[in-house]
């Protein structure tokens, strides 16, 4: 029998509502069930808001470096629990052990971040114009707010919104998605065995379209943080402005590597595999285009698909395996489905361009990974996110070309440039319109002391991780205390 896990309201641990529950299984196997999970509902949902609003009076109250030990104690716990959750997670998600192990690292780094945080809180002072009057700025939390993550990062990106909402004194009901549950309740359960007081975090696992809607429409609910889809995350930004709830949104993406002909081709190779293929190209991050020089097009085509065709596909437990499965059939079959637009398309498939078959693959949801050639903007394989192994290579003449191709569709979150030439470097940091940007390194790998985020259709203008991640959970109160006992008057009145 597998494991069950249960929704965490109020700071006890129940089933849905409606005693329903639903399936975690392995995206590699299918025989695999990885969990039972508690379905919640909206009345989950409606016990959820109504337990994080009582414990927001004592949480406001409670001081911010206190609020972060509870960061820094889940922190210290994953650590300790590293191996055994990363590979539970490559068994729930898929992603391959050096990955998952990079996904708890990425949680541990950030509560420890997170934590620090916690004792700088920092507001600005600034003078007043009158004498005797002292000003300042502090952060106020916005209130009860609802986490909704998605399943590429089953622990780093949940920790990016619980961390901060717990830090800044914020209550919150995590909604994670519905295939990677098992991990999210992992998370809440090592917030409770710190000790973190009833229902300053609680859980309600379950699908977006009941438990994800009933959080966003919830009047007790001040704000939402949401990663996921540009199509939910339109619906939920809507939602939020007519109800003036603060929303911040991470959506999706189109990146972008460009090569220049003076690139180190060796390590310009190595970054598009690894950008284009690792999480098996389900990353918000992952390279889903090459701009490349036309002088070096040639030589990077070939030694990229000879290294892509060295990649092994299987299950992520086997330490050799490169190419992860997709998440769930409904994932595959849009690869699939997107593989078809781009031959359609003019596109030439180099190397992959079908789903992998044969016992090891039959039981998991397996796409080989493939390069296109010829791709061009204007195609939707260049436009659209596919969230899949795929990718396609474009041929650019110069550094103004590479530019525009980059910044060629809806979509900013992260690019890179392969060069030497600091002149093209500058260059790109200065036009590039989009959130993350690197020279030299690929466009995969973000660190948590960096603010996270995108230009154009990723976001809405917020950003995650960072010293940022603070402004999207607080409002700042402006503060003036006069201390001249007068009524003096700004603005030269006397
Ligand atoms: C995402 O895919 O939504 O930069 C986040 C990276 C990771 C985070 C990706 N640190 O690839």
């Amino acid at each position: 029998m597998a494991d069950e896990y249960l929704n965490f309201i109020g700071g006890k641990w129940v089933p849905g509502s409606a005693g329903e529950q639903f399936e975690s299984r392995n995206p590699a196997d299918s025989d695999d069930l990885v969990g039972l999970v508690a379905l919640g509902t909206a009345e989950d949902v409606d016990r959820a808001v109504a337990a994080a609003g009582d414990a927001y009076p004592d949480w406001l109250a409670t001081p911010a470096p206190k609020r972060a030990d509870y960061v820094l104690r889940v922190g210290l716990l994953l650590e300790q629990r590293k191996e055994e959750l990363s590979r539970l997670m490559t068994r729930e998600m898929g992603k391959t052990l050096r990955e998952t192990r990079a996904d708890i690292q990425e949680a541990i780094d950030f509560c420890f971040y997170m934590a620090g945080e916690g004792r700088r809180f920092f507001g600005n002072t600034m003078p007043s114009e009158l004498a005797n009057k002292f000003s300042m700025t502090v952060r106020h939390p916005i209130g009860v707010v609802g986490l909704i993550t998605p399943w590429n990062f089953p622990v780093a990106i949940p920790m990016w919104k619980i961390a901060p909402a717990v830090v800044s004194g914020c209550t919150s009901v995590f909604k994670p998605a519905a295939d990677t549950s098992v991990l999210a309740t992992i998370i809440v359960q090592l917030f409770d065995e710190v000790g973190l007081p009833p229902g300053v975090l609680n859980i309600v696992n379950g699908h977006g379209s009941e438990v994800g809607a009933a959080l966003v429409e919830h009047p007790g609910v001040r704000g939402i943080s949401f990663t996921g889809s540009l199509e939910v995350g339109r619906w939920i930004n809507e939602r939020c402005a007519r109800d003036m709830k603060r929303c911040s949104m991470e959506l999706g993406s189109k990146n972008c590597l460009i090569v220049m002909p003076d690139a180190d081709m060796d390590l310009a190779v190595e970054a598009s595999a690894w950008g284009a293929f690792a999480t098996a190209g389900q990353r918000c991050t992952a390279t889903s285009r090459l701009v490349v020089h036309e002088g070096v097009k040639e030589p990077f085509t070939e030694r990229l698909v000879d290294r892509v065709r060295a990649m092994k596909p299987g299950n992520g437990l086997d330490e050799s395996v490169e190419l992860a499965p997709l998440i769930n059939e409904r994932q595959k079959e849009t690869v699939l489905s997107y593989i078809e637009v781009g031959k359609g398309e003019g596109a030439v498939v180099l190397t992959g361009g079908e789903e992998l078959i044969g016992p090891e693959f039959d039981r998991g949801n397996f796409v080989a990974a493939t390069v296109f050639d010829e791709m061009t903007p204007d195609m939707r394989i260049a436009q659209e996110e596919i969230f899949g192994p795929v990718t396609g290579i474009m041929r650019v003449a110069d550094i103004d070309q590479a530019i525009a191709y980059a910044n060629s569709t809806s979509y900013g979150l992260s690019c890179s440039i392969y060069t030497h030439d600091i002149t093209n470097v500058f260059k790109a940091v200065q036009q590039l319109e989009f959130g993350v940007i690197y020279a030299n390194a690929p466009t995969i790998g973000a660190e948590v002391q960096l603010p996270f985020g995108g230009f154009k259709n990723t976001g809405n203008g917020h950003r995650e991780a960072g010293p940022q991640a603070l402004d999207e959970f607080t409002e700042w109160k402006a503060v003036s205390v006069d201390f001249s006992g007068k009524v003096q008057k700004a603005q030269g009145i006397e």
